[in-house]
């Protein structure tokens, strides 16, 4: 299936995939701090990047997200160790799966984020949704009915 072509006054979907004890914690700093980001972005909150099984974005994509945020702590600030090391490699791995049956790589991203990290946190977001709204609406992954 071909991508389609955006429609005047189209916004991308973006899923964010985030750590509970960072990245989300970061949001609420940019909400609180009244930050200004695009509202393109739904969060769904994790214990852990760790915990993040790759299936979750492709279902999101398959779903019709147009682009997928994970956002975890830095390393060596895990809750967990080495759950946001794992992560990256997973994701990775997805990335270059993605890449090979024909997902642009700009619409899948992976990032670290801390609680105090409002601003970055907003800057990450602005740049997601530039991204996945220069590739236009995702239509490869996404089930017909
Ligand atoms: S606890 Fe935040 S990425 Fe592991």
């Amino acid at each position: 299936m071909a991508e389609n072509k955006p429609q005047e006054n189209w916004e991308p979907k973006i899923v964010g995939i985030v750590c509970n004890w960072c990245t989300y914690a970061g949001a609420d700093l940019a909400g609180i701090s009244r930050i200004q980001y695009p509202p393109n972005i739904r969060l769904i909150r994790v214990p852990c990047t760790g915990r993040i099984n790759p299936f979750y974005i492709m279902k999101a994509l398959q779903e019709g997200a147009d682009g997928v945020l994970v956002s975890g702590c830095h390393p060596g600030e895990c809750h967990y160790l080495s759950g946001n090391l794992s992560a990256r490699r997973k994701f990775n791995m997805l990335k270059n799966f993605l890449t090979y049956v024909g997902i642009e790589p700009e619409r899948i991203t992976f990032t670290w984020c801390s609680a105090s990290e409002g601003d970055r946190f907003a800057q990450v977001v602005k740049g997601v949704t530039e991204r996945v709204k220069s590739r236009g609406p995702a239509a490869k992954l996404v089930k017909a009915l």
